[in-house]
């Protein structure tokens, strides 16, 4: 039957997700899936309801797309769609209690302070120490994040994060390597060491610059089995399923650490769950094809 492949909507990562789309959708129409856009949850549902479409092949991202929101609405229609659920899609999106989760489990995460706006955490934040990194809990893509390296960064910092999102997080900040693991169907693929040419990989890095460098995978040996298999266990631990992507940190001294579960990772030609899928000799329009069959289960 059709696909719907489910793309922009209205988060902050609107752009992202039409970029992401866009790839998307050549690929799977390349395959042969008779694959059509449609634009934002409520012109899905519309669409889904008027009987157009089999299945969706999700690409939002951020808000509403990967958080839970329209899976719930396609779980009602019994709609099958690719991905997490909507458990393993709500907790994703909210990096708090994905970390509160990390933490039950014994699995490492940087230690981290959860606050709302307008909150007096001097004390708190005196105990946690700098640098650090403030985030909006329920963003992707980088938005609304800055490192903090003095007490006097913070107000700013705050102000910033606030703007999207009324729970806030402010974390250590790990001095070492950005590590990312993709997730297909269950099998972590190689992991990805990102080494941007400024000192953070933000918003700029991810999808404008050309000078970001990544290298897959991203460790060698038993740190390479060891990264893979952590990614594996947290994004299961956070109840994820198909397809996805597990941010993280390594420290100088080897130690890993968790950041986040993207359960709608990019697809641009910048992103990296193509470039780890790759590595293994799975090209685009294959992931795109794996990505759909997730939807079967
Ligand atoms: N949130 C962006 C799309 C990513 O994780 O790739
Ligand atoms: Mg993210």
């Amino acid at each position: 039957g059709r696909v719907a492949v489910a793309l922009g909507g209205d988060s902050a990562e609107r752009e992202v997700s039409l970029d992401s789309g866009r790839n998307v959708l050549e690929a799977l129409r390349a395959s042969g899936v008779d694959a059509h856009p449609v634009d934002g949850i409520p012109a899905l549902l519309d669409a889904l309801r008027a009987g157009h479409y089999a299945r969706v092949f999700n690409i939002l991202h951020g808000r509403g797309g990967e958080d839970g929101v329209l899976q719930g609405a396609l779980d009602s229609l019994r709609v099958p769609y690719t991905g997490s659920g909507v458990l393993g899609s709500a907790l994703a999106m909210d990096k708090i209690r994905t970390k509160q989760v990390w933490q039950a489990r014994g699995l490492p995460t940087p230690r981290y302070l959860a606050f709302g706006r307008g909150e007096d955490i001097a004390g708190a934040l005196r105990e946690l120490g700098f640098p650090a990194i403030v985030k909006p809990s329920h963003e992707g893509s980088s938005v609304g994040i800055t490192r903090v390296f003095t007490e006097a960064d913070v107000p700013a910092a705050i102000e910033l994060a606030a703007r999207y999102d009324g729970e806030l997080v402010i974390e250590q900040l790990i001095d070492g390597d950005e590590l990312t693991v993709g997730i297909l169907d269950g099998v972590a693929l190689p992991s990805i060491r990102i080494v941007p040419k400024g000192a953070f990989y933000d918003y700029h890095a991810k999808y404008v610059a050309e000078d970001t460098q990544y290298l897959c995978p991203g460790l060698d040996g038993a740190a390479e089995a060891d990264v893979r298999a952590l990614a594996l266990t947290a994004f299961l631990a956070t109840g994820c399923s198909g397809w996805g992507r597990v941010d993280l940190m390594r420290d100088r001294a080897g130690r890993n650490y968790l950041l986040e579960v993207n359960t709608t990772p990019g697809m641009t030609s910048h992103s990296l769950v193509p470039k780890a899928a790759a590595q293994v000799g799975i090209d685009f329009r294959t992931l795109c094809w794996r990505i759909l069959e997730t939807s079967l289960a």
